[in-house]
């Protein structure tokens, strides 16, 4: 078993859609390891999206990010990575298939409803960023 980190960004959870987003994930057979509803600062922000910190996009990232509540979770699953990265789709809604996350919630390429890790080493630092050991019995 595989497990990776998720986040039901702030446009999400501010428009009603956390609901629907979790029962997608128990649909397709994750277990819900973490879960916490959690406003982030920019700092906090900052530091969860560092490795895009000389992107142009970064400014605009972080004050979205930290710009209202959010749901963190730890996901497990066989192959969980890829799969929560596959029912997320494109990053840019636009280009996201069809009953995926991001084409379903997002609304644009900034604002696209759902974070996933993208590789193991990526969950590795996301996950315990967010949640301490005690969180994920
Ligand atoms: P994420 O990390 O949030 O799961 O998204 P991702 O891997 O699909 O995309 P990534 O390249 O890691 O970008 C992180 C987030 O930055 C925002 N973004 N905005 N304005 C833009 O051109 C732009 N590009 C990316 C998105 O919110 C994206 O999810
Ligand atoms: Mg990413």
């Amino acid at each position: 078993m595989e497990r990776t980190f998720a986040i039901i960004k702030p446009d999400a959870f501010a428009a009603g859609n956390a609901g629907k987003i979790l029962t997608r994930i128990y649909a397709e057979g994750f277990n819900v390891v973490g879960i916490k509803k959690l406003y982030m600062s920019k700092v906090e922000a900052e530091g969860f999206y560092y490795v895009h910190k000389e992107r142009p996009f970064f400014g605009e990232l972080t004050d979205f990010m930290s710009s209202g509540p959010c749901i963190v979770l730890t996901l497990e699953a066989e192959g969980a990575i890829l799969k929560w990265r596959d029912l997320m789709g494109a990053t840019n809604p636009a280009e996201a298939a069809e009953g995926t996350m991001r084409k379903e919630f997002g609304t644009s390429i900034g604002e696209n409803a759902t974070h996933g890790s993208d590789a193991p080493e990526t969950a590795a630092f996301e996950i315990p960023y967010f949640f301490s050991g005690l969180e994920l019995l």
